[in-house]
């Protein structure tokens, strides 16, 4: 078991495609805010997609304004780092974004980068650091890419969980995301993880000691449609604090 607090961000954006579905003023983002807020989330997640598929630019600033903790998930271009630079979240996770895409469907690819695209990673490391903004980098439970993040100066990473959530058989990716969080956190980096936990598979992350914080969107909203978003939310909360 984890002794250490591991921080929990709700990720709203399945309320958000609800909303964009209809072109309606439901559900109310703000509303959802002040629910995971008084539930006990410690942070409010929202990913401003470039195709605008549900967060739209309007609620990223009225977000912005009512959340205590912000984090901005965005990819890794000018117009999202200025969009981020204007609102000024608390941290910004940078995601790889392809437009057929269901879902983010894995880590950014450090490895894979050309130099200008490391460059302008670094850029952004940089003023984001300047203007308060905590950078975090979405990559795959994978040592090399660990390095390359450490290489381009990042203090935070967000490990993704999703493949360990798909597998038939997990125990194998638990091990490798196991192994790799303790690499980094070793190596003096914050280990946040996320994408495809559910009050299932969220148990054995957690005892994943490096782990800090957890960002979990889809199955808490879907679980909301049941038991209402605030006990969805302490649902979570009480199985990651067991
Ligand atoms: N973390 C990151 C970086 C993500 O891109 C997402 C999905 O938007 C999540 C966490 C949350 O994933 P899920 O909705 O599957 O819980």
């Amino acid at each position: 078991m984890n002794d250490k607090y591991i921080k929990l961000g709700i990720n709203i954006d399945h309320l958000a495609f609800i909303k964009k579905s209809r072109n309606t003023d439901y559900p109310d983002l703000l509303e959802a805010v002040d629910i995971a807020e008084k539930a006990g989330a410690d942070q409010i997640t929202i990913h401003l997609r470039e195709d605008r598929r549900h967060i739209q630019d309007i609620d990223v600033k009225k977000i912005r304004s009512k959340a205590k903790i912000l984090n901005l998930e965005i990819a890794l271009t000018e117009e999202m780092v200025s969009i981020a630079l204007e609102n000024q979240p608390n941290s910004c996770c940078l995601v790889p974004e392809k437009r057929e895409e269901v879902t983010t469907e894995g880590g950014l690819d450090l490895q894979g980068m050309t130099t200008s695209k490391i460059n302008f990673l670094k850029k952004t490391i940089n003023k984001f650091k300047e203007n308060n903004i905590k950078t975090s980098i979405f990559i795959d439970p994978d040592i090399q890419q660990i390095e390359k993040a450490i290489e381009c100066n990042a203090k935070i990473i967000e490990l993704h969980t999703g493949t360990y959530a798909n597998s038939i058989n997990p125990a194998d990716e638990l091990m490798k995301l196991n192994e790799v969080a303790c690499f980094a956190s070793n190596k003096g980096l914050c280990v946040n993880a996320g994408h495809g936990l559910n009050i299932k598979n969220v148990r054995s992350i957690c005892d994943i000691q490096a782990i800090e914080e957890l960002n979990i969107g889809h199955a808490i909203i879907a679980r909301s449609v049941f038991i209402g978003l605030k006990d969805a939310i302490k649902e979570m909360i009480s199985i990651i604090r067991e």
